[in-house]
């Protein structure tokens, strides 16, 4: 198939059009380098640069685009409180001009990247697709707001479409990981402590109602989660939109995710204390058995050792480049 990946040169979206190509597919990726990093771009990949709102028509045009799949967006929860403005505006105002061109140019299928976000505090531990959407911050409310565009524009017009909800996306697959220009994510931000680039970690909130007082959170290893996404391409309906989470099923507190971090690295990892970060939910843990069930995804890579292995080896590896070019 002929895929077009927005996003293409971000953490998520450059793994899964590696998946892609790997799986013998073509791929254009359109990315404006607002997040995403050029050396994430796989090689054997077409890539446009500039705002999907720039390039997507021409991208289209160019004819026989079998389907996209859609990462780029805003995804920081802390962000989002901060400057909900940019992201109404950059992921439900970007989806729809996507949705629009997909419609003027017959492009009929689409995978589109969602989060827990979407659903809040749950009521209900694991959650399931049938929970309650009650997000605790624009982020979640933009990516729920396109999925309402989507199934709409999957009953209205035919679209073939699939969310995928993922929970705590982490890891690495071999060379590429994640290198957000600004990082706010934990394991990330822990593996800086172990590597000398930061003296501490900063838990934020040791009083939530959990058993140890921290958040927990679902990690899920970015190469499984790829694999989600090439299931829900190759089986796309026409007119029907369907949403599916994407965790490992296992919760993990943020100290258990320091302590795993130490086992790893052999680092000590000095931790912090800190207040509660705004628009954070306690516990976020997901059922995946929808799309176990329904299209056969079969994760492997579950284990959170499994998960930080990966994450630190891409580091160090990152660590020995950054070293290298200076
Ligand atoms: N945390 C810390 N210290 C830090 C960074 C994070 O204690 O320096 C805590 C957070 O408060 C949270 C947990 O670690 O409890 C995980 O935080 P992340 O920032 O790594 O991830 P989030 O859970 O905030 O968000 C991620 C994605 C979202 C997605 C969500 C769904 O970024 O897109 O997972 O679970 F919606």
């Amino acid at each position: 198939m002929k895929l077009v990946v927005t996003g293409g040169a971000g953490y998520v979206g450059s793994v899964c059009a590696d998946a892609l190509l790997e799986a013998g597919h073509k791929v254009v990726i359109i990315d404006d380098f607002s997040t995403g990093n050029p050396d994430a771009v796989p090689s054997g990949a077409e890539l446009v640069a500039g705002t999907i709102d720039d390039v997507i028509d021409e991208v289209l045009a160019a004819g026989d685009v079998d389907g996209v799949l859609h990462f780029a967006a805003r995804s920081l929860v802390g962000e989002s409180m901060e400057d909900p403005a940019e992201y109404w505006h950059y992921n439900l105002g970007v989806s729809l001009t996507l949705l629009d061109a997909m419609r003027r140019h017959d492009v009929k299928s689409l995978v589109f990247s969602s989060t827990a976000a979407t659903y809040g505090e749950p009521d209900q531990v694991p959650i399931e697709e049938t929970a309650p959407t009650h997000p605790t911050n624009p982020y979640g409310a933009t990516k729920l707001a396109i999925d309402y565009a989507i199934t709409s524009y999957c009953n209205a017009y035919g679209l073939a479409a699939t969310s995928l909800r993922y929970f705590n996306v982490a890891g690495a697959h071999g060379s590429i990981g994640e290198n957000h220009k600004t990082e706010t994510h934990l394991i990330p931000l822990v593996l800086q402590v172990a590597m000398g680039y930061r003296d501490k970690i900063f838990v934020f909130g040791d009083d939530w109602p959990t058993q140890d007082g921290t958040c927990i959170r679902d990690y899920i290893h970015i190469r499984d989660l790829a694999d989600a996404h090439i299931l829900a391409l190759e089986s796309n309906v026409a007119g029907e939109h369907r949403i599916f989470n994407l965790g490992s099923g296992d919760g993990y507190s943020v100290l258990e995710v320091i302590e795993m971090c130490r086992e790893v690295t052999g680092h000590s990892i000095p931790a912090e204390v800190a207040p509660r970060r705004a628009g954070d939910p306690a516990v976020l843990v997901a059922s995946s058995e929808k799309i176990k069930r329904e299209l056969g995804w079969d994760p492997s890579r579950t284990e959170l050792r499994r998960i930080v292995e990966d994450a630190w080896a891409f580091t160090q590896e990152l660590g020995d480049k950054s070293h290298a070019a200076r």
